[in-house]
């Protein structure tokens, strides 16, 4: 017989028929007359209901049925009195795939702490808020695949592995098979990379732009999305080593398309999550923030405000509030600073743009003030920036001045540069942070939990 999911299953009528469903105990009650098993195996958030007559079953079996316990049960799919579910199985037949030792299983009881299932990230996709997450990451995976696939751009998959450092921020994971306690030294006492396996010094990637910008030269309109590696030792709630980028890039897009790209891109994710994830998206709400559906709806139905960097800092200096970090024009925008513009001043999401060079990475496109590059970030509420991006600086003189002027080695980016000698042309682009999107969508508020395994400095257990 066909084994169907729990999502199928509840989606079925009460008909009598046999099936067969299979998945882990959340809970058993009952008396000597009746027992109820609540199965769950990951499908959706809702259990079924297992009706069984204890009568019916070898008392040593039904011991073995405990909480966190694999099940395959046969049955009858029948109308449900109990509220709460259409139809329920009475089991004819229950087999223990595996039992789950209730000293030793840790996942007992419901509310367990987030900090504490941190602890235990490799079984906490079975609990009802994981399990949750975890298939609205997915539906926004399949979102994003969706919408650019829709819009003509081509999914490009650029390297993890590679010899140059896109964002010039030098928080890089190196990737070497030399022997780390025989390393071997040129002349002048430096490690000689020339013997390494690829010959020379290669780190994982900080951002697929570089190459992005090279599949958008040729292909058009292109985006990739994989994972992106960080060493920057920042433990806050927003920041991972490992985390996923979403990065469109598209030849002849200026910046204000860049802007109508990226607001119509969140809207749309957004409004995905909210027509396909309602029942995870309710539980979450109800469990986690109780104002989450209607801070999703808000951002679809508002547009968001663009305002220059410049005149961001004059809010902020006007704001007459107290914050940490200073706000001075060309200071970094810190998460206090965003969330003060969008949460408080125009409450709702801001793209904030031409930000002072100094702090922006190398390709942004020059503005003719001499001071201020072509960048703009999108800043959402509770998250701070969810977007960075650019045009970018087409042209080679420039590009190559500001290149030298920050003391990066043309070596590792020679081929980025040739870009700009051959057919060079407008583009822009932006990277969308997945898990800081899934923060938002999720109503989490620490980015460990939006990813099934988190890595954070000291933290690569599993
Ligand atoms: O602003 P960032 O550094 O921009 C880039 O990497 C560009 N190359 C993107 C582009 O124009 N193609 O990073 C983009 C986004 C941020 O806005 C943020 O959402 C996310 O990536 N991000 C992180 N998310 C989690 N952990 C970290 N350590 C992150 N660093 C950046
Ligand atoms: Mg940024």
């Amino acid at each position: 017989m066909k084994h169907l999911t729990i999502a199928e299953l509840l989606r079925r009528p009460a008909s009598g028929e046999e099936v067969v469903v299979k998945g882990w105990v959340r809970t058993k009650r009952g008396n000597k007359n009746v027992t109820f098993i609540a199965l769950n195996d990951g499908s959706c958030l809702a259990n079924i209901q297992i009706v069984a007559d204890p009568s019916a079953f070898d008392e040593e079996l039904l011991k073995r049925v405990t909480t966190g316990a694999c099940l395959r049960v046969d049955g009858r799919l029948v109308a449900s009195p109990g509220s709460g579910q259409g139809v329920e199985v009475q089991a004819s037949k229950i087999e223990v795939y595996g039992t789950a030792d209730p000293e030793s299983y840790p996942l007992q009881k419901k509310g367990h702490s987030l900090e504490f299932l941190r602890d235990i990230a490799y079984l906490r996709p079975r609990t009802n808020t994981f399990g949750a997450i975890l298939r609205i990451r997915h539906a926004m995976a399949y979102a994003i695949h969706t919408y650019f696939h829709e819009r003509g751009f081509y999914y490009l998959h650029t390297p993890l592995i590679t010899g140059s450092d896109a964002e010039g921020a030098g928080a890089m994971f190196r990737v070497t098979t030399l022997d780390m306690n025989n390393v071997p030294r040129t002349d002048e006492g430096k490690v000689d990379y020339s013997q390494d396996f690829f010959g020379k010094s290669c780190n994982l990637t900080v951002s697929g732009q570089l190459e992005g910008e090279l599949g958008a030269l040729s292909l058009g309109r292109i985006y990739t999305f994989g994972p992106t590696f960080r060493a920057e030792n920042s433990n806050t709630p927003r920041h991972l080593a490992e985390f996923w980028m979403i990065e469109p890039e598209a030849a002849f897009y200026e910046l204000e398309d860049d802007m109508e790209l990226a607001e119509d891109f969140l809207k749309y994710l957004i409004n995905y999550a909210l027509e396909h994830c309602a029942e995870d998206l309710e539980f979450m709400n109800k469990m986690w923030d109780n104002e989450l559906l209607e801070r999703l709806h808000f951002v679809v139905e508002h547009d968001f405000k663009r305002l220059d960097y410049t005149e961001a800092i004059d809010i902020l200096k006007a704001s007459g509030r107290k914050f940490e970090f200073p706000c001075d024009w060309g200071c970094d925008l810190q998460s206090e600073h965003e969330r003060y513009l969008v949460e408080e001043h125009f409450k709702r999401p801001v793209i904030l743009i031409n930000y002072p060079k100094e702090i922006k990475a190398f390709y942004m496109k020059q503005n003719d003030d001499g001071r201020t590059v072509r960048a703009m970030d999108v800043l959402f509420p509770k998250i701070g920036e969810i977007i960075g991006g650019s045009e970018r600086e087409t042209d080679y003189g420039k590009l190559s001045a500001r290149v030298e002027e920050l003391g990066i080695n043309k070596a590792d980016i020679w081929w980025y540069l040739d870009t700009r000698r051959w057919g060079s042309a407008p583009h822009s682009g932006f990277g969308l942070g997945f898990e800081r999107l899934l923060l938002f969508v999720t109503g989490m508020t620490n980015i460990r939990d939006v990813i099934p395994f988190p890595r954070t400095p000291k933290n690569a257990e599993f």
